[in-house]
């Protein structure tokens, strides 16, 4: 029953509806394969846009629809049913039926272990009753839910409850994604907020009965800790008298936003010191904390239309990050956001699925809640802070909040808000969110009679339906030190606006040396000819932590990529380099962890992409290797001794001081490793009491080819556990030789717990596969086409994972024409697939390079 062209939906075609949706009244009476539901809503004529009364309508069974009481026979097709309507205020009802038990997809109504849950982000609401499922129709919904479960949610506030029955009320206007509703055999943890003007908030994490109750406390700190930060950062205050949190373990997603009642993947909600890891923790403090700061960003002020979804996503990230920055280090969060950024976000916007973080058009919205509307479109508030300034931003953000609070608003309204409030022409800053691809900064210098210039051209390569690209505003923050190490000129931020531009500085005793791109201000690359004796360094006096940082991964990448392609010896100022760092006591550990991780394969393979050559996935994977056992026997000397002060005595916290330790102690211990054959770690490994280091060195031995006894050990312990059983298949793939991940992925696929259905199993299973470089580009080509089979399998289960999930193969044009050939053939395969989903049959074509986006 699929559209035999796919449609494809254009940001110019922008219409409002005809219609005003005033309250709109639902009734539940919940049964796994036949749950009635009756919408009863007051509709007003739209004076301004008159327009067909049409309401989208997917996968509904009508039984009967009514306007003011008398019955009509709209006409129904598979996207939506039109009936003819009054020319004045009327009331419509009508009835469905759906079947949750047989929704594979997760998307709308479909239960997950017995329990009824909902996911409408973006356009799942049409799957529960016919009604415009778009962001700017915002109503005011009231819930009555019926089902024989002793737990009925649904958004706002609880109106009333008997045997079987719940209603429930939400007084602020809202669009249909931001629906839900629960249903299920669930307890509360409950917690309790008083809000900055005095109001108290019942706060509830609900859970299965059983070992999953013992999983909550840490959300719910991170829920109160959201709430007072947002208060006391933004001056946002909650704005119900309840906030419910669920954990699901069927889900698409990390977590979604319903007004009152977030829905979580229990992977991104449940945690324990001896199940979850330290990277974990702060990702759950993140995500609860994301999903709350939409209430402002997103729910009071939402999207008038889903071009403009990084109004909200972009803007919430960047919050959250703020707020992760402030639990425990900025300069460790901004470097770990970078790498995300550099590795991910870059890569897309090299190859084919590259898009601006505002798109212009999309077949399935789906496929755009991408790493370059989410991690780029908060680079791009971040550019605007850096720009204004912090007390011009929160003066703008104040009056973001009062102008459009209760709106659907667009890119435009937020854009006016800071050219109003700060009289700053934003004009040609818009340009980030139009023009897809990564600016390239190059940089020359020049020194004359004590003045110091720098030359800055910037260009965008061409992306797909995008061949040409204008100037786009670049803040450059830059500091000058002197070759003693000191700084000459503290950071200032230069305004690049033109293609090319020179900035001096003048009454400079001697040539300096600079320090550009400080903190990562602005997201595009910076090339630059730069000699390893000046990264070293820059590794070792830079007052900036992040070009600290840069400049030791500019020198790894530099002895990798020479390693790869010339099989040099590692340079010793790179060893030397790391080696100071490690020893610096001085230094915050989790910083030091990551000057000492390495670039991933991956991001190894674009170097060399970058700089004409075409990588070949096992030499990448061979060199690492070699480079991890000289570092190891370079840091011989210090690794024992640093990994002893990295220990803690006293049960586990997941602070970020102590999170750092841990994370400094297990980069030791995987270098050691290559020394000593596994028997820290096997140490390690034995005396673990909590999952940070329990899995560490499991991973180690793995890594080393040993394990095997702990691995069987780690299993039979957690084998109840799903979320734990999920990193051990994870790790199980991930760890494999590369020439063994794909028989490992299969190997894996015949446990009896392997549940394609279940989105974070299969991830686990197939997500670590695609993520080990070596393995899936095997020349064989044996995991492309594993990967595909799975991928057409699951597409029928659920689109939504699998057309995510084939972004795996992105990336193949980097290859050699033999792995491309492999590629397209599967990539063929996939999209000749009887009734292929709209959103894998986007996907494939544009890697195919078939539909320009
Ligand atoms: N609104 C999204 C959830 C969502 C995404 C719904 C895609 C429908 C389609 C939510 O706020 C979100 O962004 N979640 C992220 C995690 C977040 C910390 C970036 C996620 O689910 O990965
Ligand atoms: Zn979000």
């Amino acid at each position: 029953m699929k559209d035999a062209a796919p449609q494809t939906i254009y940001l110019k075609d922008y219409r409002p509806f005809g219609y005003h949706i005033d309250d709109v009244h639902l009734t539940f009476r919940l049964s796994p394969e036949a749950t009635r539901v009756v919408a009863r809503m007051s509709v007003r004529p739209n004076a301004a846009y008159p327009g067909a009364f049409f309401l989208h309508g997917q996968d509904l069974k009508l039984i009967w629809a009514k306007i003011d009481g008398a019955e009509v026979t709209p006409d129904v097709t598979d996207a939506g049913l039109t009936c003819d309507v009054p020319d004045a205020p009327f009331v419509w009802e009508a009835e469905v039926e759906i079947s949750p038990a047989t929704n594979t997809a997760l998307e709308g109504l479909y239960m997950s272990n017995g329990m009824y849950c909902t996911q409408c982000e973006a356009e799942g609401f049409r799957k529960i009753t016919f009604y415009p499922d778009r962001p700017d129709v915002m109503s005011v919904f009231t819930v009555r839910i019926e089902g024989d479960l002793p737990v009925l949610l649904s958004n706002g506030n609880p109106m009333g409850q008997g045997d079987g029955w719940a209603e429930w009320h939400d007084p602020w206007p809202k669009p249909a994604y931001l629906f839900a509703l629960v249903g299920g055999d669930l307890v509360a943890h409950p917690g309790q907020f008083t809000t900055m003007s005095g109001k108290d908030v019942d706060l509830n994490i609900y859970v299965r009965p059983g070992p999953d109750e013992d999983k909550c406390a840490f959300g719910m700190e991170a829920l109160k800790r959201s709430m007072t930060w947002d208060e006391e950062v933004y001056g946002r205050e909650y704005d119900l008298d309840i906030f419910n949190i669920v954990a699901v373990d069927d889900f698409n997603m990390g977590a979604m936003e319903n007004k009152g009642l977030n829905i979580f993947n229990s992977s991104c909600v449940l945690a324990s010191p001896e199940t979850s890891t330290d990277a974990n923790f702060e990702r759950i403090d993140a995500i609860i904390a994301h999903e709350y700061f939409h209430n402002w960003t997103g729910n009071r002020i939402t999207c008038r239309d889903w071009f403009q979804l990084c109004l909200k996503e972009g803007l919430t990230v960047f919050r959250d990050q703020q707020y992760t920055g402030d639990q425990g280090s900025h300069a460790v969060k901004r470097i770990e956001d970078a790498i995300v950024l550099r590795s991910h976000q870059f890569r897309e916007d090299n190859g084919p699925l590259a898009h601006p973080v505002r798109p212009e058009s999309f077949i399935e919205i789906n496929n755009f809640y991408t790493i370059t509307v989410y991690e780029k479109g908060a680079e791009l508030i971040g550019m605007l802070k850096r720009l204004v300034g912090d007390a011009a931003y929160y003066k703008a953000l104040d009056l973001y909040f009062t102008r459009h609070d209760g709106q659907a608003a667009t890119i435009e309204d937020w854009l006016k808000v800071f050219e109003d409030s700060t009289g700053r022409d934003l004009t040609q800053f818009k340009r980030w969110y139009e023009q897809a691809g990564t600016p390239r900064l190059a940089v020359t210098e020049d020194f004359k009679d004590g003045t110091y210039a720098l030359t800055f051209t910037q260009t965008t390569p061409p992306t797909p339906g995008q061949d040409t690209k204008a100037p786009q505003v670049i803040p450059v923050a830059v500091g000058l030190m002197s070759d003693d190490g000191t700084e000459v000129l503290p950071t200032q931020v230069l305004e690049m606006t033109k293609a090319e531009q020179t900035f001096t500085f003048d009454g400079l005793a001697a040539k300096p040396v600079p320090s550009i791109l400080r903190d990562f201000s602005a997201p595009v690359i910076l090339q630059r000819d730069q000699t390893n004796a000046e990264r070293a360094f820059l590794m070792a006096h830079d007052t900036d932590p992040f070009n600290r940082w840069d400049a030791g991964n500019a020198l790894a990448r530099d002895v990798y990529r020479r390693m790869v392609t010339e099989d040099a010896a590692p340079d010793a100022a790179y060893l030397d380099g790391i080696a100071a760092i490690l020893r610096d006591d001085s230094l915050d550990p989790a910083f030091r962890a990551l000057v000492l991780s390495l670039p991933s394969e991956d991001d190894m393979a674009q170097d060399l992409a970058d700089a004409d050559h075409i990588p070949d996935p096992t030499a990448i994977h061979h060199a690492g290797e070699a480079l991890r056992v000289a570092m190891a026997q370079h840091l011989q000397d210090i690794l024992p001794r640093v990994r002893a002060d990295m220990a803690i005595n006293g049960p586990y916290s997941p602070d970020a001081k102590s999170a750092g330790k841990r994370s400094l102690g297990n980069a030791c211990l995987a270098l050691l490793s290559r020394l000593d054959g596994g028997a820290a770690a096997a140490a390690q490994y034995k005396a673990a009491d909590n999952m940070t280091m329990q899995i560490a060195a499991l991973a180690c031995l793995l890594k080393i080819g040993k394990g095997a006894d702990e691995s069987a050990a780690f299993r039979a312990q957690w084998r109840e556990d799903r979320l734990v059983m999920d990193k051990w298949f994870g790790l199980t793939v991930s760890s494999a030789a590369p020439q063994d991940a794909a028989a490992t992925a299969d190997r894996l696929t015949a446990e009896p717990d392997f549940d394609m259905k279940n989105p974070n199993r299969f991830r686990a299973v197939f997500g670590a596969l695609a993520g080990h470089a070596a393995g899936f580009h095997d020349p064989s080509g044996v995991s492309y086409r594993m990967l595909g089979d799975w991928l057409a399998r699951l597409d029928a289960i659920n689109p939504q994972t699998t057309a995510r999930m084939t972004t795996a193969f992105a990336t193949w044009k980097r290859y050699d024409s033999n792995r491309q050939a492999m590629i397209r053939t599967v990539l063929k395969g996939l999209e000749a697939t009887p009734n292929l989903s709209r959103d894998t049959g986007e996907m494939v074509g544009r890697m195919l390079g078939d539909t320009p986006s």
